[in-house]
């Protein structure tokens, strides 16, 4: 293969990237690779409840119908992220809740009506949600949010109710970060689903966000931990993969980040119900990374130019 739409199409499995609003609108030479390189895409940021709602009742679907419709124009699925998420909550939200103006039960309405404007404006255009993102904490607790503390731990089972409702058509997803490796983590994420399918609830997938970091060992037990939700019947994604590294940048790390890179998208291939490899951003010119980790970067499968790193070559090797 070529690129990664090609190498997608021999693999059977999507091959996305988070997408940045703003370079999506700004930037040609990055939009240009976007379309090029892959068939799937999830907003950065511009789906999440403080960019769509900021005020209370006042939308702002702006960059995020530009992601849906420039996808739709080229071919690309799209992830919908995050309904469910106790990150980049608007404050009128965190406020209300905090002050006493907002009490439980019109807690669970806002909820339900979020998911339901959210996921019926889009239904049809997303292939699958992120209905709640990072419920467990790295204790293997559910974590504490204003949706546990408020609604209790049934608001996860109302949340894919309720996006269900409003799109049938959606895989619904639970997502999380270190499930690649945390066996804390994992056992209660397999509990929740296990109670959730006991249920009936509408759950269909499991996305591994896949951060990764070379100053760590490789988690050589993933391919084994995504089999055991697999064979709970869930379909499986990567969905927000990148390998960051302590900078400066040398050769020797690249090889590593690629290798990292290459085995996290073998495992999505080896896996029949592996349906998505998406990477979270794929250029080092619009990364989270080094806003949010210290001293390090580099994260991405191409530089700041858009050219392809040893990352990028290594994932085209893939078999
Ligand atoms: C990050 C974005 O990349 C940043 O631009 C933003 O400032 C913070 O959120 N897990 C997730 C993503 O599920 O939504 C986060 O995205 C990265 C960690």
């Amino acid at each position: 293969p070529d690129n990664l739409r090609e190498l997608a199409r021999k693999l059977g499995v999507r091959m996305g990237s988070a997408v940045n609003a703003t370079a999506l609108a700004e930037e040609a030479d990055y939009r240009r690779v976007l379309n090029r390189e892959f068939d799937h895409v999830t907003a950065e940021n511009a789906m999440k409840w403080e960019s769509v709602e900021p005020q209370r009742g006042v939308y702002a679907w702006e960059d995020a119908d530009a992601v849906v419709r420039n996808a739709l124009r080229n071919r690309q699925q799209v992830r919908g992220h995050t309904l469910v998420w106790h990150n980049q909550i608007p404050a009128w939200l965190t406020e209300g809740v905090a002050d006493g103006s907002i009490d439980a039960a019109e807690l669970r309405k806002i909820l339900r009506d979020h998911i339901m404007t959210e996921v019926g404006r889009y239904r049809g255009k997303i292939r699958a949600w992120d209905v709640v993102n990072e419920v467990v904490d790295d204790d293997g607790n559910l974590r504490q949010s204003i949706w546990l503390t408020h609604l209790g731990p049934g608001y996860i089972a109302d949340a894919f109710r309720w996006a269900h409702q409003a799109d049938p058509r959606a895989k619904l997803y639970i997502n999380d970060y270190n499930l690649e490796w945390n066996t804390n983590k994992i056992n209660t994420t397999l509990g929740i689903v296990k109670d959730l399918k006991a249920q009936r609830v509408p759950i269909h997938g499991i996305g591994f966000q896949g951060h990764l970091g070379i100053q760590y060992d490789y988690p050589g037990d993933f391919a084994d931990i995504m089999r055991q939700f697999t064979d709970l019947g869930l379909e499986a994604a990567i969905t927000e993969a990148d390998v960051r590294m302590v900078l400066p940048v040398t050769p020797e790390k690249l090889a590593t980040q690629a290798d990292y890179y290459k085995r996290m998208l073998s495992t999505c291939a080896a896996n029949k119900r592996c349906a998505e490899f998406t990477v979270w951003g794929y250029t080092d010119r619009h990364s989270w990374v080094p806003d949010w980790f210290e001293g390090e970067g580099a994260a991405c499968i191409m530089d700041e130019n858009l050219t392809p790193k040893p990352a990028y070559h290594a994932l085209l090797t893939v078999r």
